[in-house]
């Protein structure tokens, strides 16, 4: 899908050439407008047609004056980002029968926030999964017009970084949603070399190669199935060579059945989406590819599936991890950490400015905040601060948990120097506990994304968060701000 960001009233949005229209709509209206558009608008204010709420909408069917086959107006409240976004997924469940293959969003406001949020808003919309449909329905919408009064070159930025965003979180999506049987380590492994090009380098290790490093832990998950491991890695220059990279670590469990301690059948096909936190890598660079900023980044995907079968690991066996520390397998259902640990002593050798992980960790992160934050766990205050306001910026929020050292006694083994689960109290907690073990003293985070990396029910489907939030902290880290915040924004290259 593609973006345009341009400068119009609202009297020449009736003449563009587009399909549909879609008015956000102000409390305070569209300001000194005027033309047929507004006209329509404000009578149907009056009349009474118009609800008053954020997401309210009126649907117009050739206006006279307009070019436009369908206009909706819909109620966008104080103009804020969150309405915005809200509004635009609702105005398009009016279009969606009518399936416009072009678009034009007129904002009243040229507001940074809200500009994004309208991109990502309308591109959530009409996202539409087609990979293992026989009669796919694809997404029609191919252009997307953003109408701002002024259009500024901050708008501009925040407009590309919006479409590079749209674009990272569709490939973690679709890699998310496709069932196991056609996202394979093999297959995630392909997507990332399908990544590699200039400034993009890619990497992919196999079973022998991870043996001969020793990545006990890694190797113990993938023993139970046909499957062949993979571990990539990813590695995006945008900054000098020596210039310490930030390393991104996902979870790639391409299906997690519990293994021998089998999880309940019930949902049980939700754990295809146990790779989300690898998607989300995936996705990551691949809108790096596109942003190019001046930074180096580094993802380690450690990537198999998790299965009960005659060569399987046991509840009680030990296995010794890449770091040399060993591990007592109690619970063979706690695998994303045995996976990641491996991947976190990797990281070591990158020497990262920060490491920061991305996992569908534990159930427990998803009682204790539910679909709407993911957990965040952090040995680190700057590197802290950093992800929470990248995530409240990018509305694609977390909340920091605890990590004091009295949740590490819950993983205290008698027969290895650590076990790998401790007991049902703060799951999410010791889960981080067992992590930190391996991260040594650099500034590390870890995203627990089992409650946010998909929907369950009649929208199943994959979120492709946090690409949003990781996409935002490594452009303000890259010095990319939003020239709100920082003054005017910094391209590659320039002093
Ligand atoms: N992939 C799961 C975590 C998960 C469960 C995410 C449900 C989303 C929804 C993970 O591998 C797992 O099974 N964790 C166990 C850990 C336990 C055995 C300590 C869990 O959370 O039950
Ligand atoms: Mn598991
Ligand atoms: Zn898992």
């Amino acid at each position: 899908m593609d973006f345009e960001l341009r400068p119009m009233t609202w009297a020449e949005a009736a003449a563009a050439e587009t399909e549909a229209l879609i008015l956000l709509w102000p409390d305070a209206g569209p300001a000194g407008q005027g033309g047929p558009l507004v006209a329509w608008v404000e009578q149907a204010v009056r009349d009474g047609d118009l609800g008053a709420e954020v997401g309210h909408w009126l649907l117009a069917h050739r206006l006279p004056g307009v070019q436009a086959r369908r206009v909706v107006a819909v109620r966008c409240g104080e103009g804020h980002a969150a309405s915005v976004g809200r509004a635009v997924a609702s105005a398009w469940a009016a279009l969606q029968q009518a399936a416009p293959r072009t678009l034009t969003l007129v904002l009243a406001q040229a507001d940074e926030a809200a500009a994004s949020a309208a991109v990502q808003s309308i591109a959530a919309a009409s996202y539409r999964y087609t990979t293992t449909l026989s009669k796919p329905k694809p997404r029609v919408l191919q252009r997307v017009v953003l109408a701002v009064p002024q259009a500024g070159s901050g708008l501009q930025r925040a407009v590309e970084w919006a479409a590079a965003t749209v674009h990272g979180q569709e490939l973690a999506k679709e890699w998310a949603n496709r069932p196991a049987n056609h996202a394979r380590p093999v297959d995630l492994a392909e997507a990332a070399q399908a990544l590699a090009g200039p400034g993009l380098q890619v990497e992919v290790l196999g079973p022998k190669d991870v043996e001969r490093l020793g990545m006990g832990a890694l190797l113990a998950v993938a023993r139970g199935s046909r499957e062949p491991l993979r571990f990539i890695v990813l590695r995006y220059q945008g900054a000098a060579k020596r210039a310490a990279p930030v390393v991104l670590v996902g979870k790639g469990i391409t299906f997690d059945t519990g293994g021998i301690s089998l999880k309940p059948a019930a949902e049980m096909d939700e754990m295809k989406f146990d790779m989300s936190g690898a998607a989300a890598v995936l996705g990551v660079f691949a809108a790096l590819a596109q942003l190019r900023p001046a930074i180096n980044v580094v993802g380690l995907i450690p990537a198999c599936e998790n299965m009960p079968g005659g060569a399987a690991i046991k509840p009680g066996d030990v296995v010794t991890s890449l770091s040399g520390q060993t591990i007592e397998i109690l619970n063979t259902d706690a695998e994303g950490r045995l996976i990641l640990c491996d991947a976190l002593t990797y990281a070591q050798r990158f020497k990262p400015r920060a490491l920061i992980d991305v996992a569908t960790l534990t159930g427990a992160c998803v009682i204790a905040l539910g679909h709407v934050r993911s957990g965040l766990f952090a040995n680190d205050e700057a590197l802290a601060q950093a992800l929470l306001a990248a995530g409240e910026a990018a509305q694609d929020p977390c909340w920091r948990l605890p990590l004091d050292d009295d949740y590490a006694e819950a993983l205290k083994s008698r027969f290895a120097d650590v076990a790998n689960v401790g007991g049902r109290p703060a799951g999410a907690v010791t889960a981080a506990k067992f992590l930190q073990r391996f991260v040594g003293q650099v500034p590390w985070a870890h995203l627990d994304i089992a409650g946010t990396a998909w929907k369950s029910g009649k929208d199943k489907g994959a979120t492709g968060r946090p690409v949003p939030l990781l996409l935002r902290y490594l452009l303000e880290q890259a010095g990319e701000a939003e020239p709100e915040q920082r003054g005017r924004p910094r391209r590659k290259g320039q002093a």
